[in-house]
């Protein structure tokens, strides 16, 4: 059996594999973009922070008037039954719902059935190793629309900037705009100056994180202080420390950045804090 007969695709209500072909070429996911994505990591075969997942998906189907397909409670079910099925133990679960098929056109009928599909993957986390030696990103400017709390699969400025970094040397770009720092193409971006953690304030230039959410939550409680504010580029010359955040990387030291190394290039002490807080509470979130 082959790794993607071995995944497990949900498609409108109905499990198959990935080999399926489901979906119209007159998907509007397909010719407008025009749907909304989650990625939430599985632990044990148990999924973490699955809720938070959810309200954001939520959140970013009224945002668009897709109509939402699930409830918490379906989302839940069809998911957790989602990765019983999976025969890995570890992994990604990727969730897409469109506004569903239609003639194309840029008006949309008002009574569209969404398109749901979700599809697990096996995934390489980052092992202990690379989680102390961290990464080297590069900045770029950010392209995207001004619409970014909301996670719509419209991801060609993020992936340029991801495939400029990795052209770099790199493994991540932080999106730079009007002289201020975003966040990553693909993870939320944290600062540490004088033993304070500084980070872009939940607006609409950036991605309302999920991990981003419990680690400002976990430092808080640590007694670390948490600015949320947008940080100058300039700043960005004179860090203490830097990490990344994301679902599939967790709490992600920077070494570098456009060449620099911050301060002696080691993981910091509060990213190091941080780090260990937010696994632990991940492996706790998973075992709910
Ligand atoms: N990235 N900002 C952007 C633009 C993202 O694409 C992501 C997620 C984040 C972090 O959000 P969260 O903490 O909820 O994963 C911020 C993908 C899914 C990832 O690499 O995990």
């Amino acid at each position: 059996m082959t790794a993607a007969m071995a995944d497990v695709l949900y498609f409108n209500g109905r499990f198959t594999t990935t080999a399926e072909r489901v979906l119209g070429v007159e998907d509007r996911g397909f010719q407008f973009g025009d749907a909304i994505y989650e990625v939430f990591k599985f632990v044990g075969r148990r999924p973490a922070f699955l809720v938070d997942h959810y309200r954001r998906l939520e959140h970013g189907l009224r945002a668009l008037e897709i109509r939402n397909p699930w409830t918490e409670q379906t989302f839940a079910a069809a998911m957790r039954e989602l990765v019983d099925r999976t025969e890995f133990d570890d992994g990604i679960v990727y969730v897409q719902v469109t506004r569903g098929e239609a003639e194309r056109s840029h008006f949309w009928p008002e009574q569209l059935e969404p398109t749901a599909v979700a599809y697990s993957r096996r995934f390489r986390f980052p092992d202990a190793t690379k989680k102390e030696l961290g990464v080297r990103v590069i900045t770029t400017p950010d392209r995207r629309w001004h619409f970014c709390n909301v996670k719509s699969v419209n991801l060609l400025a993020n992936a340029m900037a991801k495939k400029q970094a990795q052209r770099a040397g790199a493994d991540e770009a932080v999106l730079l705009a009007d002289g201020f720092v975003r966040e990553g193409a693909g993870s939320s971006f944290f600062a540490v100056r004088n033993g304070a953690v500084v980070t872009h304030p939940l607006d609409e230039q950036i991605l309302p994180g999920v991990v981003r959410d419990r680690v400002v939550g976990l430092a808080l409680s640590a007694k670390i202080r948490v600015d949320e504010r947008p940080l100058r580029e300039a700043e960005l010359f004179d860090l203490d420390e830097a990490f990344l955040t994301s679902t599939t990387q967790g709490v992600m030291p920077i070494t570098e950045i456009d060449g620099r190394t911050i301060r002696n290039s080691r993981r910091g002490a509060v990213t190091s804090t941080l780090q260990r807080l937010f696994e632990e509470l991940e492996r706790a979130s998973a075992r709910e």
